[in-house]
């Protein structure tokens, strides 16, 4: 027989659950269907031993392990690593940049908090973009929360160990970097992320805001589909108290804050969108070019060696005087650091080039520049496996650097990876940003568009 609840077993169960978490009724059992939420009754029942849903009711009324049992079961916590692409991307190549200039421009930590995280995956996800971004440093400069009500979701995100179903949208690259395999088919996610992140029980609708105007990104994703349009207001209001002016919510791709609540700007990354927080500060993750690829566009620069297994040359940008990224206060050891390894490497110094880089690097984790020098001085020194990690720095921290997607494809195609094509392709896209007859001293004295149809041709992708 279909387990099936009487209209007043349905209600009782129901506002139980939005008192416990919010669940606007029937909810939280996919599609709102109240058959889902007999079904869970039913499974309680044979789980206690009770006779009947009447039974049940009676004792859910009063026994709050019981009232726990229930909500862990009826929570819907599905979930995996990189969830939603266009989000990922504007959350990699562009906020995540955004904001971290911004904290690292007023010498803080980053923030992120992954509200209602479920098991896990997206909390881990963030970790890992922003390891990408920040390499070792990342220990110092990054600090990612994950939250939930589920006891059972939130053990199973201390235990880090997926299986396929959880992984399926994780690139096999990145899987392999941050997880190790473990018997039985799964992964575990490994130490460096781990100590990235931590996990804590949170109930977003009934328990305050854990910050004050401290967090830098919260992603509540997929959490406000199973409240009621007041709930989620309140919700939304919480997490906005808990943002720092400028700071940014996203929310799952089907959720909006239209007409929902005030003091959010609406930003639009890509095919992905962002609220930022209203208030001072905001212009540090404004839009605009990064200070990066504004230096890009300067010249000219001065010649340096490098290695190209494209037969080209390209030239390192120039010592930069401008300011520091996120348009803060320089850090003043950065430019004098980055001259000397940029003299270091055009005296053919490349041991020496590496060190400055690496210190300019350690002043400065969100200059491209460092990075990007870092990568040429190893590549330099015919150190090609020890380049590509510095140099998907240099173009994670500027996505639209062209030399440094230049130069990464070179290195890729001296190592024989099929990974150069897609670099080259970043390449020609990015350099294609300037005008075509602009001659590139820093590349071999070649046009941007005659260094274009080279990189598209090495992309396979003709000219
Ligand atoms: C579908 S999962 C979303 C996981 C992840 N954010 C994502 O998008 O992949 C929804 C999560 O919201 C949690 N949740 C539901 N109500 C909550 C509440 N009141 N407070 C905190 N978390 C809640 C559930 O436990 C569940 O883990």
């Amino acid at each position: 027989v279909r387990p099936s609840l009487t209209d007043e077993q349905f209600a009782r169960v129901s506002a139980l659950l939005h008192d416990l978490a919010g669940l606007a009724p029937g909810a939280g059992v996919d599609g709102g269907r109240r058959d889902a939420l007999a079904l869970t009754v039913a499974g309680r029942l044979s789980a206690t031993g009770l006779a009947d849903a009447d039974t049940y009711v009676l004792r859910l009324a009063k026994d709050t392990t019981e009232q726990r049992a229930l909500l862990e079961d009826t929570l819907v916590g599905e979930t995996y690593f990189w969830r939603n692409g266009p989000q990922m991307t504007a959350l990699r190549e562009d906020l995540l940049p955004r904001l971290m200039r911004a904290a690292t421009a007023q010498g803080r930590r980053l923030l992120a908090w992954s509200a209602g995280c479920s098991s896990g995956e997206e909390t881990y996800t963030l970790a890992m973009m922003l390891s990408e971004m920040m390499g070792r440093r990342a220990g110092a400069t990054v600090r990612v929360v994950g939250s939930d009500i589920s006891r059972r979701a939130l053990s199973a995100a201390r235990e880090g160990v997926y299986g396929a179903r959880s992984l399926a949208y994780l690139d096999p690259a990145r899987r392999s970097r941050w997880l190790e395999p473990v018997p039985g088919d799964r992964w575990r996610v490994g130490e460096e992320l781990r100590a990235l992140v931590e996990f804590h029980e949170h109930n977003l609708v009934t328990d305050p805001a854990p910050w004050r105007d401290e967090v830098d990104l919260v992603l509540c994703r997929n959490v406000t589909i199973y409240f009621e349009r007041p709930t989620t207001q309140e919700v939304v209001a919480r997490l906005r108290e808990a943002l720092r002016p400028g700071g940014l919510l996203v929310l799952g791709h089907s959720e909006t804050l239209w007409k929902l609540a005030g003091g959010f700007a609406l930003l639009r990354s890509g095919d992905a969108f962002a609220y930022r927080k209203d208030g001072p500060g905001v212009s540090l993750v404004g839009p605009g070019p990064s200070p990066a690829a504004a230096r890009v566009a300067a010249s000219p620069r001065p010649r340096v060696r490098v290695p190209s297994a494209a037969g080209v040359r390209p030239r390192a940008p120039a010592p930069t005087t401008s300011a520091a990224p996120g348009g803060g206060p320089r850090v003043a050891a950065g430019p004098t650091l980055l001259d000397q390894a940029q003299r270091a490497q055009e005296a053919g110094d490349y041991a020496t080039a590496a060190r400055f880089a690496v210190a300019a690097a350690d002043a400065n984790p969100l200059d491209e520049r460092a990075h990007y020098l870092h990568g040429l001085a190893l590549a330099s020194q015919g150190r090609l496996d020890a380049a590509v990690p510095e140099l998907r720095r240099a173009v994670f921290v500027d996505p639209k650097s062209g030399f440094s997607h230049f130069l990464l494809a070179s290195v890729l195609r001296g190592l024989g990876d099929g990974g150069a094509a897609a670099s080259y392709r970043a390449a020609a896209d990015t350099l294609g940003h300037r005008p075509a007859d602009e001659i590139a001293p820093e590349l071999g004295g070649r046009s941007i568009s005659e260094l274009t149809g080279l990189c598209l041709r090495l992309a396979g992708g003709g000219v």
